[in-house]
C-alpha cells in the first residue's frame, strides 16, 4: 500500500509574516491521526523558518528546484548538498514553469534528480503535456520522454517521486478528470515497471493542476494517484487542510 503525499508548492509566494500564519494554521488544523505525508515547498529564503516552525512536526519542507552543479562559480544556484544542509526532505525538479521559463531540458532535469538522490534529498520529478500536445495525441510520448530521461540516468530508483502535471491544468482552474489523470498515472507506472517492477509498485505518483477541495477526493481515490502537488490551494490553510483530510 502506497502512502499518500500531499505537497504544497508555494512557487514565488510568501513572506515571513504570511508564512507564519499559514504554517501555524496548518499545524493547528492537522488531523490528530494523520493518514498521509505532508510537505511544503517554500522559496529557499524560508527554509530556516520552516525548520523553526515545522521541526518535530509531521510536516516536512522541501525545495522547488536545485542546481545540477555540485559547487563552484554558479551565481544564484543552490546545490543539493545545501538543500540537505537545510533539512529539505524533497525537492521538485522539472516543474513546467522551469521547463518553460528557464529552458530546462529532460536531460538537465534528469541530472538534477540524480544530484538530489546522491545527497539524500527525494526528487519530485514533474512531467506533463501542453494542451496542444494533448490535442494532437502526444501525451504519452511526451511524458514518457520526460520520465525515461530520468530513469536512464539513475542508478537506483528508490526514493523517486513522480508528479503528473498537465500544463494546461496548472493555475487555470481546469482539472484533468480523475479518469484522464488515472490513465496517465497508470501509463507512467508501467514505464517504471519496465525498469523495475518492485519500484513501480511503490513509487508515489502525484497529480498536480488545479487540485482543490472540490476535486481532491475524487482524484485521490484513483488507484494510481498517490497524492497531490498543489499550487494555489496550498497557500490557503483551509483549502490545504481539506485536501489533507481527503487523502
Ligand atoms: O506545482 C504545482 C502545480 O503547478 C499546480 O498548481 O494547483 O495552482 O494549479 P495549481
Amino acid at each position: 500500500m502506497r502512502r499518500t503525499l500531499i505537497a504544497g508548492n508555494w512557487k514565488m509566494n510568501g513572506s515571513f509574516a504570511a508564512n507564519r500564519s499559514l504554517l501555524s494554521e496548518i499545524k493547528a488544523g492537522l488531523p490528530v491521526s494523520l493518514q498521509c505525508d505532508v510537505l511544503v515547498c517554500p522559496p529557499a529564503p524560508y527554509f530556516a523558518q520552516c525548520a523553526e516552525m515545522l521541526g518535530g512536526t509531521a510536516v516536512s519542507w522541501g525545495a522547488q528546484d536545485v542546481s545540477v552543479h555540485v559547487h563552484g562559480a554558479y551565481t544564484g544556484e543552490i546545490s543539493a548538498s545545501m538543500l540537505q544542509d537545510c533539512a529539505c526532505k524533497y525537492a521538485i525538479v522539472g516543474h513546467s514553469e522551469r521547463r518553460a521559463y528557464h529552458a530546462e531540458t529532460n536531460e538537465l532535469v534528469a541530472h538534477k534528480a540524480q544530484q538530489l538522490l546522491k545527497h539524500g534529498v527525494l526528487p519530485i520529478v514533474c512531467v506533463g503535456e501542453t494542451l496542444e500536445q494533448r490535442e494532437s495525441g502526444q501525451t504519452n510520448a511526451v511524458v514518457a520522454a520526460q520520465l525515461n530521461a530520468v530513469l536512464d540516468v539513475l542508478d537506483s530508483l528508490d526514493g523517486l517521486v513522480i508528479a503528473y502535471e498537465p500544463v494546461w491544468a496548472i493555475g487555470t482552474g481546469k482539472t484533468a478528470t480523475p479518469e484522464m489523470a488515472q490513465e496517465v498515472h497508470h501509463f507512467l507506472r508501467q514505464q517504471v515497471a519496465v525498469r523495475d517492477a518492485g519500484v513501480a509498485e511503490k513509487v508515489q505518483i502525484l497529480y498536480g493542476g488545479s487540485m482543490k477541495p472540490e476535486n481532491a477526493k475524487e482524484l485521490l481515490a484513483m488507484p494510481d494517484i498517490d497524492g497531490g502537488l498543489i499550487g494555489g490551494a496550498a497557500l490557503k490553510s483551509q483549502d490545504f487542510l481539506v485536501i489533507i483530510a481527503a487523502s
